[in-house]
């Protein structure tokens, strides 16, 4: 714990662990995007997949606290760095007119508190199932539970599909900024390196939000198969 304070107190400290844990957190995305675009590959493809990640839950569980720390560490961190920023100026500008400076940039703290809510939400609905119990009786014909099944009967709903896809746009406006000024605030940048790292960054954050979009999208257009279905409140 007292390692944590040191790390917390000092500036530096804390933008190296809000970038470790970003790191951690981007490669999850990775990840679970890649692993969920299995979709496409229909029910057997992506509930097999399920059941192969729930099958070994000494490594889902080590995973899963793994993540729990980086995305406590990740906001507590966010939060020392704005308190030092504040204590560092602690007037206001009298006229806040940013010189060079985007939506994704003015809003970091906006679009973080998005993807919270976003996550919580996504919990609910998909991990805990208790936005729709009724899911948990989705089996398919292998006696699997039917992944497959409860995704494309959620994103069939205009509004949740409307709902993720906002979100994902904005978790990609996060996501945008934070990786260039990861590279800004720990020293890492030069006018040599800005142009790659703004290209790296756009091109990283649009992938994630273009491969996760492409879910919802192609279910509200019927591109993907619906197979059973349950009675949704
Ligand atoms: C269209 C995009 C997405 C789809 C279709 C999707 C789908 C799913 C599904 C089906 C599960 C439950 C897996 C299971 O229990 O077998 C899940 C869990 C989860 N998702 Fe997503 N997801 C999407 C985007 C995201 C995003 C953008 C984030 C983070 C910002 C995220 C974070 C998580 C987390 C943390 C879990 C819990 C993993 C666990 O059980 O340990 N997902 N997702």
């Amino acid at each position: 714990m007292r390692w944590l304070m040191n790390v917390l107190t000092s500036s530096i400290g804390a933008k190296a662990l809000m970038a470790a844990t970003g790191l951690i957190l981007v490669l999850f995305l990775v990840g679970h995007m890649v692993g969920n675009l299995q979709l496409f590959g229909g029910p057997d493809m992506l509930n097999g997949y399920a059941e192969f990640l729930h099958s070994k839950p000494l490594v889902l569980w080590v995973v899963r606290l793994g993540m729990i720390a980086a995305v406590l560490l990740h906001i507590l961190s966010s939060i020392r760095l704005t308190l030092l920023n504040n204590r560092a100026r602690p007037t206001a500008y009298k006229l806040k007119r940013p010189i060079s400076s985007t939506f994704a940039s003015r809003n970091m703290f906006l679009t973080g508190l998005v993807v919270a809510a976003f996550v919580t939400y996504h919990l609910l609905h998909f991990t805990f199932r208790a936005t729709h119990p009724a899911f948990a009786t989705l089996k398919d014909a292998h006696g699997r539970f039917d992944v497959y099944s409860m995704v494309v009967q959620s994103f069939s709903d205009p509004l949740i599909a409307g709902a993720y896809i906002v979100a994902l746009v904005l978790l990609g406006l996060h996501l945008w900024h934070a990786i260039g000024s990861t590279f800004q605030s720990l020293g890492l940048m030069s006018p040599k390196l800005q142009p790659i790292v703004s290209a790296m960054s756009l091109a990283l954050a649009g992938l994630l939000v273009l491969g996760n979009v492409a879910m919802p999208i192609a279910v509200l257009l019927g591109l993907v198969a619906r197979t059973q279905g349950v009675t949704l409140p």
